[in-house]
């Protein structure tokens, strides 16, 4: 591929995971599916692919996981309902989530092999090009959206990229992990990437969140990778034998929060954080917490 051609528009979902953090209620109703607000997990991740210029939509989906067809699926009763019955703010709101047709490609991972492993199975329908890859588990909320802060420094660097933060040391053996080269504002120069490690084995505290911007050599690198941690293809293996092959890898701390709503603990927190941040909501949430402080201090 030349690395002239820095456009990106197309954008993986891995969305085939099972859920099990949040069953019961994935046994029917697809993680991705689940809301904050009044929103799915996966329509913050379309908005922030389409936000950053994406146009292609590659899911990779697995058994039981149609309802998120469904969702994307336009809704004409439903839409011709709300006309006639006048909500048209109603209206409007669906339409906004209709994607174009075409727009989105579905492909099943038949086996639960990994993340790097779910990325592969995209190959065809991604081709000699730069792609993204979402993680719609990682919820970031942020003035300009994160995927747009990575294209744009994309569009400087080149290579693969992916987002960064710090974590508390502790927390290592929860990421991809980066061992760096050196900085220059939030952009990280990467020689090496580790999944998971133990602290002790831990080359920083700065760890991959859930964005990605590949170039096409990592499917190459995928066509040959072995298991790795949790005995899983991962993807962080395969970005870390680019920089062997001396790609460039670079990360960025993006500017935003980012919300792990693949945990209880975090999608709760994103509930509450995006609620506060609605002009509908705002007063009536924010008294409720307040009432309810007391609640908490008796819980500690
Ligand atoms: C995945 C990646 C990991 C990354 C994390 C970010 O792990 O494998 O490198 O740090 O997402 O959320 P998972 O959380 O899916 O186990």
């Amino acid at each position: 591929m030349s690395q002239l051609n820095r456009r990106v528009t197309k954008a993986v979902f891995p969305v085939a995971g099972m859920g099990t953090r949040f069953l019961p209620a994935t046994k029917s109703v697809p993680k991705e599916i689940m809301t904050l607000v009044d929103r799915p997990l996966i329509q913050y991740a379309i908005d922030e692919a389409r936000a950053a210029g994406i146009t292609e939509f590659i899911f990779v989906t697995s058994r039981g996981k149609n309802a998120l067809e469904d969702y994307f699926d336009h809704a004409p009763q439903l839409e011709a309902s709300l006309l006639e019955s006048g909500k048209t703010d109603l209206l409007e709101t669906l339409k906004s989530t209709n994607m174009e047709s075409g727009a989105i490609a579905y492909i099943r991972q038949h086996k639960a092999m990994g993340l790097g492993h779910a990325v592969w199975c995209a190959r065809r329908l991604i081709g000699d090009e730069p792609f993204a890859v979402i993680l719609p588990d990682d919820v970031i909320s942020a003035e300009k959206p994160c995927l747009k802060q990575m294209v744009e420094a994309y569009q400087e660097t080149g290579g693969s990229m992916v987002a960064a933060m710090e974590v508390p040391r502790e927390q290592t053996s929860s990421y991809g992990i980066l061992d760096i080269n050196g900085e220059s504002g939030p952009l990280v120069s990467v020689r090496g990437m580790v999944e998971k490690p133990e602290v002790q084995d831990a080359p920083s505290n700065l760890a991959v969140i859930g964005r990605y911007i590949l170039t096409p050599d990592v499917l190459e690198t995928l066509n040959r990778q072995q298991s790795g941690a949790g005995g899983e293809i991962q993807l962080t293996d395969a970005i870390a034998c680019e920089m062997t092959a001396n790609r460039k890898v670079h990360a960025l701390k993006f500017e935003g929060q980012r919300f792990d709503c693949g945990s209880k603990a975090g999608f709760l927190q994103a509930t509450v954080s995006f609620a506060l941040a609605r002009a509908e909501l705002q007063d009536e949430f924010a008294a409720y917490l307040r009432e309810i402080s007391p609640l908490i201090r008796a819980a500690e």
